[in-house]
């Protein structure tokens, strides 16, 4: 959460940093700010809401090619303008921008600056006063502030501009994601790569508890000790293109529309010359030699990891439990003997999962990342990653990733059964073909699934989804999809679990999505609809060919039992979408949310 950038170079700062936030908005929308600095000093922008509310109070006219900016989700202190970033010491001589939290803020400002009242609620004060106390002691800039970021406890990526030496930015690293961009007398900050492929695509990685003193022509990495670092640059293999919406009205359509194109591009870099599945060979030890493998996961990453495991199981043979990783991380239930961590997390920054991945690192367990960003934080700190290939997921509310997660894990689970010896029919990279396939026959039937969003979802107040098997992960997901972005409540259901005390929330035209694409429970839902209807539900069902019924409201074209839920999210996704565009919903930026949760 937050997102912040900086630059340092020969064009107008201003422009460079509000084009850089607004990439980096998906991270946090609630205020947002920007600091530049010229030879009258440094210059501080802030507004509470979206970057277009900042755009209005920056002053084109302040001349400035030095600058700093962030994009805020509120941890500590509500959303306003004086809780927005920059925030500026006492004295006025420091400004910084953070992302992250300091979880000994107020220990800190008890033991060191009893005296100094501060102006905003957040735990960043405290970094920007520290730094000032320790210069005011005699410290150089660059000591206070290694001095003062050896003291913080907690998540930072941080950048810090000095009023009395403006040619330079400071910047720190411990827990949150940060890049330093190079280029031709230029060099920038930034918490991702995408904001900041307008100024270069080469980019140096900070290691936590690392120190970066960046000037126009000069990067220079130190530990917190003072002692200097080298490292190699790399290219960031993104198309800037890639992160524009193009002619979509909004980013979640153009990402689903997206979908078919990525199960082609996941088959292609999983496929070998001879047509079979190509994967590293340690990360196919890792698994098959595990005893059993515990996938962690949040939110819709997590709704994957439920189909995943169903995969994994069923293919390979290998038990697996999928957990929430807010609640393993202080509730970790009884290892095996050889388990297997595997993370799955579009943005491989989730803190929740982070956390998990630090405790079973330190009991020595194999990791694994699954993730749509390779040199993310989880990805650089487990053993071993496999990369999703989605290319970058911009709306907050997570579709194409999700499907490229699940397609993955059947890699994953065919490549582990035929490692151990097992005989199937299931070739999961011609089975994913038909899938894409699938995929985009329903890509084009927006106007049907429009109207199923007006039909069912224009004025209700709530919603139930219900499903058995796979079908039931599927409807956990549909249920998450629509509450984030149209704020309908909805809750996926086990389809034969409802009746056990739920179902005293169906009322006269209730709408209930019933998914039905598992053959052999086929009947059960379909008995488990007619409960509801019973009861004066307005039925929604979404069969697969071959288990359709008359009457039914979808049928989605036949694709292999277990891969199934590729295609079946997809009206799911799209009845969300329109849910919330007939509600007149931000679809892209639904509220209180941000993509890449990087705080517990
Ligand atoms: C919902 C959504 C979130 C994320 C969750 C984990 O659409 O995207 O539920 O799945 O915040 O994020 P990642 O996958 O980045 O770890």
């Amino acid at each position: 959460m937050c997102g912040i950038v900086g630059y340092i170079g020969t064009a107008d700062a201003k422009e460079i940093l509000l084009k850089g936030l607004e990439k980096l908005e998906y991270r946090g929308y609630d205020s947002a700010g920007i600091a530049v600095a010229n030879n009258e000093g440094v210059h501080v922008f802030k507004e509470k809401g979206r970057i277009a509310a900042l755009r209005d109070v920056v002053d084109g006219s302040t001349e400035t090619s030095t600058g700093i900016g962030h994009t805020r989700w509120a941890t500590h202190g509500v959303p306003s303008q004086q809780n927005a970033h920059p925030h500026q010491s006492s004295a006025g001589r420091f400004t910084i921008v953070h992302n992250g939290v300091i979880e000994n803020y107020e220990q800190l400002r008890r033991e060191l600056l009893p005296h100094v009242s501060m102006i905003s609620e957040t735990d960043t004060e405290i970094i920007v006063q520290l730094v000032e106390l320790f210069a005011k002691e005699g410290l150089t800039t660059e000591q206070a502030f290694r001095k003062t970021l050896s003291r913080l406890e907690g998540s930072y990526a941080i950048a810090l501009l000095d009023n009395d030496d403006k040619e330079t930015i400071y910047v720190g690293k411990n827990k949150s994601p940060l890049l330093i961009g190079l280029a031709d007398g230029v060099n920038v900050v930034a918490s991702d790569a995408m904001a900041m492929l307008q100024v270069t695509n080469e980019f140096v990685e900070i290691e936590d508890q690392e120190v970066v003193i960046v000037s126009r022509d000069n990067v220079q990495i130190k530990k917190l000790n003072g002692d200097e670092v080298s490292r190699d640059s790399y290219i960031a293999e993104i198309d800037a293109t890639d992160i524009e919406k193009g002619t979509y009205p909004h980013y979640m359509l153009k990402e689903i529309d997206e979908q078919p194109f990525v199960i082609r591009n996941i088959i292609s870099k999983y496929k070998d010359e001879n047509e079979n599945i190509k994967l590293d060979e340690d990360v196919r030890t890792a698994v098959t030699q595990a005893d059993r493998i515990y996938i962690i996961a949040a939110g819709t990453s997590y709704h994957a990891g439920l189909v995943g495991k169903e995969m994994i199981e069923k293919i390979a043979g290998i038990p697996v439990e999928t957990h929430i990783a807010s609640e393993f991380l202080y509730n970790m239930p009884l290892l095996s003997e050889k388990p297997l961590f595997i993370f799955i997390s579009q943005s491989g920054e989730t803190a929740d999962l982070r956390g998990v991945l630090v405790n079973v690192k330190k009991l020595g367990h194999p990791t694994l990342t699954v993730t749509n960003v390779p040199g993310s934080t989880l990805s650089r700190e487990a053993e071993y990653t496999l990369h999703t290939h989605a290319g970058p997921e911009i709306a907050v509310a997570s579709t194409k990733a999700y499907t490229a997660q699940m397609a993955v894990f059947a890699i994953l689970a065919v490549d582990a059964a035929q490692k151990r010896g097992v005989t199937m029919e299931f070739n999961p990279l011609q089975e994913l073909a038909i899938v894409a396939n699938a995929m985009e026959i329903f890509t084009e039937r927006k106007e049907e699934l429009e109207q199923v969003a007006r039909d069912f979802l224009s004025t209700t107040r709530n919603c139930f989804f219900i499903g058995r098997a796979l079908d039931y992960h599927v409807c956990q997901e549909g249920a998450l999809k629509l509450k984030e972005i149209s704020y309908i409540q909805a809750e996926g259901f086990a389809g034969g679990e409802l009746k056990h005390g739920t179902i005293a929330l169906i009322e006269d035209g209730t709408p209930v999505i019933g998914l039905a694409t598992q053959p052999a429970v086929n009947l059960n839902i379909r008995g488990n609809m007619k409960e509801v209807v019973a009861r004066g539900a307005n039925p929604c069902m979404i069969s697969m060919e071959g288990c359709e019924d008359e009457g039914d409201t979808l049928v989605i074209p036949r694709v292999h039992e277990y891969l199934t839920p590729l295609v079946s999210v997809l009206p799911m996704q799209l009845i969300s979408y329109y849910a919330a565009l007939h509600r007149d919903c931000d679809v892209d930026k639904p509220r209180n949310l941000a993509k890449s949760v990087t705080v517990e």
